[in-house]
C-alpha cells in the first residue's frame, strides 16, 4: 500500500531535520549559492532606482486594477526603450502603496 501525500511529506521535513549538520550546512550553501546567481542574472547587484508601482492590485481602491496594468505595461514599455531596465533600474508591481490618492501610485528609491 502507497504512502499518503501528507505522509510523505512528514517523512520529507523529518529527514532535513534530522541530517547531519554538515549535509545542512552543504545544502544551505548550494541554495546560497542558487540566490546569489538569480539575483546576479536579473542584475540586482547594478539597480541605481527602483521603482514600485501599485499594479494588479488584490484589492484595487483608487485605481482601477485594469488602469494599473496599463501603467504597469507602459513602464515596462518605457524602460526599455530608454535602455535603463537593463542599466540600473528596477521595476516591481507593489500590489498596492496604500497611499490610495489618483492612483495608481509610483514610488522611486535610489540616487
Ligand atoms: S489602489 Fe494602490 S495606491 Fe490606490
Amino acid at each position: 500500500m502507497g504512502r499518503s501525500s501528507k505522509e510523505q511529506s512528514f517523512r520529507v521535513r523529518i529527514n532535513s531535520l534530522t541530517e547531519s549538520h554538515d549535509d545542512r550546512s552543504e545544502n544551505m550553501s548550494e541554495e546560497k549559492d542558487e540566490v546569489l546567481k538569480a539575483a546576479e542574472a536579473i542584475g540586482v547587484g547594478k539597480i541605481r532606482r527602483h521603482i514600485f508601482l501599485c499594479a494588479d492590485q488584490t484589492e484595487p481602491k483608487c485605481s482601477r486594477k485594469e488602469d494599473s496594468l496599463v501603467s504597469w505595461n507602459y513602464l515596462k514599455r518605457r524602460l526599455k526603450e530608454l535602455g535603463v531596465s537593463e542599466n540600473g533600474v528596477a521595476r516591481t508591481k507593489a500590489n498596492c502603496l496604500r497611499i490610495c490618492r489618483d492612483g495608481p501610485t509610483a514610488v522611486v528609491r535610489g540616487r
